[in-house]
């Protein structure tokens, strides 16, 4: 067994520490921002400060340390998922403080506050005093305690602040804040799906891509199905295509229907993605290549002292009404050694650090193993992930329905892989830890594929 690290190359991950929601992900004075829920301390978790990374080009990431520290009244026992907004060239920061306590509580209904907390920067590093905006007093008296996650737009002359919630009775429900000054909202209204997105929803993210709007949250409690809601809990979109989140109560709850829900990765390893706007007008779209309570873990990273990461940075495209999810193209300037692969294949690929791009030939007789540590694979209208020991710390198999299989795009970094399925129409993403250093791949039924190392 290798001794050298699983650390990622290419995928944003702290030093040492427990990481998991992306945070205020945007683009200001130059530099792209991705904040994250960060405990220092411990690969295990801990209390949440917000950690930072910035880049110029998406690829080199520079650790600036911690933005937000869980350090004031409102936010004692955690500074909790927020978004960023731009404007008069200030990064205003909205987020979820979280205070517990002290005492024998259930903290769903009882024991717990989750303020809404502002504060802004002129230069995306230092931060002013935290601003107390909405406690739960502010929330429906039918809410519980858990109310949290805002994300901040404008639209007409007036912002919106859209939070996730449970109710008192667990219900999944959205809450939708109005104002005309980003510092004082009033209620606007709420939207509790009336199918079942189980008793809670986490991280609402709110967008237009391609003239179309999308809204993307993190249900909690969707009972499992073969190829649906695999994991403990889910992450998607459904596109609001009448007037958006501002239509009225009948059509949200038209659209607001599982059958409308698109899961946004149906790999075991990803929660509560943001997505922002680059200079160039392309939306990108990040999430945390991790879940809360997952029943599998990462215990050769936690040996490491650390645990989760994001994922790629991927650029969002929608065509037909459906979203498809690409690496940012910057990644290919890493590319290095191109081996052209003419057919069905055996090799041995001497890096845990490389992309894989494959023409598929034969759909049904799709396949692909990594070593002897797991297969992906086309049956009967499924792509199947499988791992086949314990190079998937107690990950076994993850399906998605395909209609058709045309292309497999696999990039692996260290112990994260990420899987793009017809150009990225569904994604995987699982952490895989390799039980040899050098992977032997046995690939069948392709046209044609292309390797490349990537550089570290
Ligand atoms: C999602 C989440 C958010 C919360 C944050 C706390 O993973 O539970 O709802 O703000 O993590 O770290």
């Amino acid at each position: 067994m290798r001794q050298a690290s699983y650390r990622h190359h290419h995928h944003i991950m702290p030093p040492k520490g427990w990481l998991n929601d992306p945070n205020g992900t945007c683009y200001f004075n130059g530099k792209y921002h991705i904040f994250f829920q960060y405990a220092p301390e411990s690969s295990v978790g801990g209390k949440k400060h917000w950690g930072h990374y910035t880049s110029k080009d998406m690829l080199h990431w520079i650790f600036e340390g911690i933005a937000l520290s869980p350090d004031s009244k409102w936010d004692r026992d955690g500074a909790y998922s927020g978004y960023a907004y731009i404007e008069d060239e200030k990064m205003e920061l909205f987020y979820t403080g979280n205070v517990k306590e002290p005492g024998d509580y259930d903290y769903i209904n009882v024991g717990r506050e989750h303020n809404v907390l502002f504060t802004e920067s002129q230069d995306g590093t230092h931060f002013s005093e935290k601003e107390l905006l909405l406690t739960n007093g502010d929330y429906p008296s039918h809410y519980s305690c858990h109310v949290r996650d805002p994300k901040v737009w404008k639209e007409g002359d007036d912002y919106y602040l859209l939070l996730g919630g449970r109710t008192r009775d667990s219900k999944a429900a959205l809450l939708l804040y109005r104002s005309e000054d980003r510092k004082n909202w009033k209620f606007f209204k709420e939207m509790i799906p009336q199918d079942s997105f189980g008793y809670m929803l986490e991280c609402p993210d709110y967008f237009t891509l391609n003239g179309k709007k999308v809204l993307s949250f993190c249900p909690q409690g969707m009972p499992a199905e073969r190829e649906k809601y695999q994991n403990i809990y889910q992450s998607g979109y459904v596109f609001l295509e009448k007037n958006g989140i501002l239509e009225t109560e009948e059509t949200l709850v038209e659209e607001l229907k599982t059958e409308n829900f698109v899961e946004w990765d149906m790999g075991f390893d990803f929660y509560a993605p943001q997505t922002f706007d680059t200079p160039d007008h392309r939306k990108i779209l990040i999430g945390w290549a991790g879940l809360p309570d997952a029943p599998y873990g990462n215990e050769p990273a936690e040996a490491e002292g650390w645990q989760h990461s994001m994922t790629l940075l991927r650029e969002l495209t929608e065509k037909d009404g459906k979203i498809y999810q690409k690496p940012i193209r910057e990644y290919k300037s890493l590319r290095r050694g191109e081996e052209e692969l003419l057919e069905e294949t055996a090799l041995l690929v001497l890096s845990r650090h490389f992309e894989l791009e494959l023409t598929v030939k034969e759909e049904q007789d799709f396949g692909i193993r990594l070593a002897s540590d797991l297969e992906f694979y086309y049956e009967d209208g499924t792509c199947v992930l499988a791992f086949l020991n314990e190079s998937g710390c107690g990950r076994t198999v993850r399906r998605a329905a395909v209609e058709s299989l045309k292309n497999v795009h696999l990039y692996m970094d260290e112990s994260i892989l990420e899987i793009y399925v017809n150009e990225g129409e569904v994604v995987f993403t699982t952490r895989y830890y390799p039980s040899e250093a050098n992977i032997a791949m046995i690939i069948k039924g392709i046209e044609k594929g292309n390797l490349w190392k990537v550089r570290d």
